[in-house]
């Protein structure tokens, strides 16, 4: 009787030009614009920035991000393009303003590029601020016109050392010379270009003074990273464990540095170089939490949102993106929903005991 009712009510709205999802979840919601603060978290932070692993996939082994015979995921498990399009739309709807395309590396994805031209449709729009990537840079030489194309304008290269045989020790691949040229062939383009240096103790430690000249006399922001115990790796992170707080005192050694509160929106604090004028940033999760100004949450390439680089917590957006296609409604709900379990911040903690906290490697919500 009761199913028969429901049944008859559906059949009138539906006849009545609804869909079904319109009974299900209700009149779709006005245009909304994007400058309004949609979507704020348990602790008041607004949340515009979404991070999105495209691929697991990576072409290096860094040391200190993932172990020589990594298992990625199978190939039929990801989001195709058009859904993870169809995705960082459904975020952009929701006021986030900054996309960033990470990985793994993003540019072994295939076509990639096409997506994120198609996703600058945001940008011409207005409902977006800007299109970033996050790459080892292997493959940016080639990609750099069109993802300048794409509407990217700003680039962050991982690059560890400047010695060829150091990054062979770093990475394990011997791709040095290609990156170089990616980063040559970017700053020809006319990309800003942040150079992301993870401090390792005994292996860069005694060349971060050089980077910062190198990274000065390009006009690169340079920033340096505290490992996070993210992901089994073969040996033990402690080993290359290195606080910024040393970093910092060692380079003052040669360096006139002067606090600055410029941001580039992430979690980077920056000093200006009184001798390059360029910028160092200190991203710092071991020493100092910055997880009180978040502003970010991350979405993997088989559709799960990680509300915290930190934390194992995880929603399936994956779900109401097929069961609702041509319809964000559901979606739309499940991202609320998980914003609402957004955390205060990550634990991560180094020690020997419980070395990887968060057993996610890094290239799976791609930093
Ligand atoms: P911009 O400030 O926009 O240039 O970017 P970013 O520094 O946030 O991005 P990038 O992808 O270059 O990341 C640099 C490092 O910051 C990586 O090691 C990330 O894992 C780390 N990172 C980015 N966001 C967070 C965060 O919310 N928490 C923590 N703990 N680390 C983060
Ligand atoms: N700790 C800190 N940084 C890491 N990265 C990858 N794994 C780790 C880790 N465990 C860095 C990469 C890249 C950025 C996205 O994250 O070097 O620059
Ligand atoms: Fe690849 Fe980046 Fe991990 Fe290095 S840190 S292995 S470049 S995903």
């Amino acid at each position: 009787m009761t199913l028969l009712a429901v049944g008859k009510v559906l059949y009138i709205a539906v006849y009545n030009g609804a869909s079904i999802s319109d009974v299900i979840f209700g009149p779709r919601p006005r245009l909304l614009r994007n400058s309004d603060p949609f979507m704020i978290d348990p602790y008041g932070r607004t949340v515009n920035y979404l991070r999105v692993s495209v691929t697991d996939r990576c072409d290096l082994r860094c040391i200190y991000c993932m172990s020589e015979s990594m298992t990625f995921l199978p190939k039929p498990e990801l989001l195709t393009l058009e859904e993870l399009d169809r995705l960082c739309s459904a975020f952009v709807d929701k006021g986030v303003r900054r996309l960033r395309f990470t990985g793994g590396e993003p540019l072994v994805r295939k076509d990639i590029v096409g997506m994120i031209k198609g996703l600058s449709r945001h940008i011409k729009s207005g409902a977006l601020e800007e299109m970033t990537l996050t790459t080892n840079g292997t493959q940016l030489e080639k990609h750099a016109d069109a993802l300048w194309d794409a509407g990217v304008r700003r680039i962050n290269v991982s690059l560890d050392t400047l010695d060829p045989v150091r990054f062979a020790e770093i990475t394990r691949r011997e791709n040095h010379g290609q990156v170089m040229n990616g980063i040559a062939a970017a700053k020809a383009r006319g990309f800003l270009i942040k150079i992301n240096m993870v401090a390792l103790r005994g292996l860069n430690e005694n060349e971060l003074s050089k980077m910062v000249a190198w990274c000065g006399a390009r006009e690169f922001d340079l920033t340096i990273i505290e490992t996070m115990p993210m992901g089994d790796i073969d040996g033990d992170r402690t080993e290359n464990y290195l606080p910024l707080s040393m970093v910092r005192a060692s380079l003052a050694r040669d360096w006139t540095m002067t606090d600055t509160p410029e941001r580039t929106g992430g979690p980077a604090r920056y000093v200006r170089v009184e001798e390059t004028g360029g910028r160092i940033g200190f991203i710092t999760p071991m020493t100092h939490n910055f997880c009180e100004s978040c502003n970010r949450v991350r979405l993997t390439c088989t559709g799960k949102l990680y509300m915290c680089l930190g934390q194992t917590d995880s929603a399936d957006l994956r779900e109401p993106l097929r069961n609702f296609p041509g319809d964000d409604r559901a979606l739309h709900a499940a991202i609320d929903e998980a914003i609402s379990r957004k955390p205060k911040g990550h634990d991560f903690l180094i020690d020997r005991r419980d070395n990887a906290k968060v057993d996610r490697h890094m290239s799976v919500t791609g930093g």
